[in-house]
């Protein structure tokens, strides 16, 4: 059992508690907007006057602000961060930005955690600096489970492309489920009926490839009868460029990323 305290009670911290909720952490929060506060009462969150009373509750705290506020709460609350954990889930603050506002030798982990962790489904990728304790770590490890997988990082500039790829990855299939559905409705079906058609096609494909000791290549080799339906389809993404596209794609977020993480 670990005392956790959110600075922040926003989306991903709601989904965060929501996680550990039924596991036997206290959780502290603080957030500036009453309908946050509320909603983190309601998941079983104690909720405190200000950030400092929830941290000096914790063992770990978890930075749940946006980017730009990140800053300047940590030099609000640099002395009562150096003796904890703090996790930071904001994106492109570095692993440097917080450890020369709390302190070089501080147990920082920075993590990237992606939309349907809010329904549990999240993929979490996380680094550690070297202040972080293998029992911090597993901590650590323990909270972001509490809403998808996780797997660790050994060097922080691999972030940059985990942004572009699980961070902004749910986009880009939605994205595709938009396409297939407007495709639908063009081929004549109505807008229900594509819709339900699509994204349960969508999660069919996402459980075989998640189950599936085959790889995704396999698993579409073995769906493509020559001279059938799905070959027509796949040879037009092929000519039109799809790989092309998607590789430009995820290295523009990649490329982005990194600029929102130098200014
Ligand atoms: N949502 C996701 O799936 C996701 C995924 C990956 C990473 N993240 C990261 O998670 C962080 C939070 O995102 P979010 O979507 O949860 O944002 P959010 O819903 O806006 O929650 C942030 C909350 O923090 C409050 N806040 C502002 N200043 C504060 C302070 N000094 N102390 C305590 N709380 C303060 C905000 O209040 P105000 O509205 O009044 O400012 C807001 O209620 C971001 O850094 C983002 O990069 C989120």
């Amino acid at each position: 059992m670990a005392s956790i305290a959110f600075l922040g009670a926003g989306n991903i911290a709601q989904a965060i508690m929501g996680g550990l909720s039924g596991d036997n952490h206290e959780l502290y929060a603080y957030d500036p907007v009453p309908a946050c506060r509320d909603a983190a009462a309601a998941i079983g969150a104690t909720i405190t006057e200000n950030n400092k009373d929830a941290i000096e509750q914790a063992d770990v705290v978890i930075l749940c602000v946006k980017p730009n506020v990140v800053p300047d709460l940590l030099v609000e609350e640099a002395a009562s961060l150096r003796e904890k954990m703090t996790i930071s889930v904001a994106a492109g603050i570095t692993t440097q930005t917080m450890l020369s506002a709390i302190g070089d030798s501080a147990a920082v982990v920075r993590c990237m955690p992606n939309t349907p962790a809010l329904v549990k489904a999240g993929m979490t990728a996380l680094f550690a600096t070297p202040g972080v304790s293998d029992s911090q770590r597993d901590l650590a490890q323990t909270i972001l489970s509490a809403v998808g997988k996780t797997l660790w990082v050994t060097d922080e500039n691999a972030l940059d492309a985990v942004t572009a790829i699980s961070g902004s990855g749910p986009a880009y299939f939605f994205l595709m489920m938009e396409s297939m559905i407007a495709a639908a409705e063009a081929e004549g079906l109505d807008a229900d009926t594509s819709r339900q058609l699509v994204i349960q096609t969508a999660l069919g494909a996402a459980n075989m490839a998640h189950s599936s000791d085959d790889e995704p290549a396999q698993l579409r080799i073995n769906v493509t009868s020559p001279g059938g339906t799905t070959q027509a389809a796949l040879e037009t993404f092929e000519s039109l460029g799809l790989p092309d596209i998607v590789r430009k794609a995820v290295n523009a977020a990649r490329v982005r990323s990194e600029e929102l993480s130098q200014s």
